[in-house]
């Protein structure tokens, strides 16, 4: 049997309350034997932080690059907390791993599973997924201040794209949606106001549609996007956008489809050069850590993108099939959030 060396790293707030139930179906999901998981954790985060001053330092970077995959709960420090300067941990451990290990894909599938209330009256059949890019954009870290403080202050974050990374993530969308039913591919961007880096987005995909012929593909400004995805998600079925685009309509995605508790990630390197990372879309949750109110479906679910990424197909969906049963069976009555996990365990088959 295979032996897969994963990284864990829990994090801040709800995110080792939330790991610990996804390792937990993990270790059933994988009992048989087919393969094992030997787990190294790692101690990061704005806890970590406050009691070391470091996010991730180089040789942690190092030994993570060692793995298999990576298992990531949440950082993020509590409102209020002043000891941690804003998005420091964010951008200094989570998106140091996600440039560092090249994560180019941020996969971030939204599904209405039955038995899930929407928010939406008519939601439809909602079955879509979210190909983010995940390593450029406004979250590349250019652009800075000037005369800070002073009444003419200018402030500036440049959003970089380059032909590499858009052609590279814009095919793999293609590719997911070539081998899904439906096989249509829905640019989201703005190039009406973006023009330099829309044209390069619209110019991608419209030579890479003919590497697919079998695909369908159509565009959306992220504007008119977010009114489709209240008003007629089902037409939605691969979206491939930018890094910022991205991280804002999967958040409107989760709501629409059961919550944030439920929405799934996987940080992707295809080229499989460094370890891929799978997490829940959502944050340390300050408000309710500590207190095993966070549900681990979406946790879970990473775990179960995870299986499928490293090719034990069978397993993930035996996780999958278990957390549909799970919330097939909701009821509303309050559950921790080791119940929940006890209860999907249990009904993996
Ligand atoms: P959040 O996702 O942490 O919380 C938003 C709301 O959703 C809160 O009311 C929270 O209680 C609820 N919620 C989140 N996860 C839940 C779950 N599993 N079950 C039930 N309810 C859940 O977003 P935020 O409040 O904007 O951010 C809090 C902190 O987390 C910030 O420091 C932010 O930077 C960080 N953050 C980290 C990540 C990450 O680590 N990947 C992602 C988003 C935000
Ligand atoms: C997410 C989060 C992160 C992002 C933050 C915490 C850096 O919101 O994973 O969606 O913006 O990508
Ligand atoms: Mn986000």
């Amino acid at each position: 049997p295979a032996t897969i060396s994963l990284a864990v790293i829990p994090g801040d707030g709800i995110g080792p309350e939330v790991t610990a139930e996804a390792v937990k179906v993990l270790e059933k999901a994988t009992a048989a034997g087919s393969v094992t998981f030997e787990l190294t954790e790692y101690e990061l985060g704005a806890e970590h932080w406050l009691a070391t001053g470091e996010t991730l330092p180089d040789a942690t970077l190092e030994a993570i690059k060692q793995h298999d995959a990576i298992l990531f709960g949440a950082v993020g420090a509590a409102p209020g907390d002043t000891a941690i300067p804003s998005g420091l941990i964010e951008r200094e451990l989570l998106l140091k791993l996600r440039f560092s290990l090249d994560h180019y894909v941020n996969l971030r599938p939204s599904r209405l599973y039955p038995g899930v209330e929407s928010p939406l009256g008519n939601p439809g059949e909602v079955d879509f997924i979210v190909v983010r890019e995940g390593t450029e954009g406004p979250y590349a870290g250019n652009g800075g201040v000037l005369r800070e403080g002073t009444p003419q202050e200018i402030a500036t974050e440049v959003s970089l794209n380059t032909a590499h990374g858009v052609e590279r993530v814009v095919r793999d969308a293609f590719r997911r949606a070539s081998a899904r039913p439906r096989r249509k591919l829905t640019l989201v961007h703005k190039h009406n106001v973006l023009v330099n880096a829309g044209r390069l987005w619209k110019r991608t995909v419209e030579k890479v549609a003919e590497e697919f012929p079998e695909v369908t593909h159509d565009y959306l400004h992220v504007d008119a996007a977010t009114i489709f995805m209240v008003s007629d998600p089902s037409r939605f079925d691969v979206i491939v956008t930018d890094n910022l685009f991205g991280d804002i309509i999967t958040d409107l995605a989760a709501a629409i489809t059961g919550g944030i508790g439920l929405a799934a990630s996987g940080n992707l390197n295809m080229d499989r050069t460094y370890p891929s990372m799978f997490e829940p879309v959502h944050g340390s949750a300050p408000d309710i850590a500590g207190q095993q109110k966070a549900d681990p479906t979406a946790a879970i679910l990473s775990a179960a993108l995870m299986l499928r990424h490293l090719g034990f197909e069978a397993e993930a969906g035996r996780v999958e099939d278990a957390v549909a049963a799970d919330i097939a069976a909701r009821t509303g009555a309050r559950r921790s959030t080791a119940e929940v996990g006890d209860a999907i365990a249990a009904a993996v088959s």
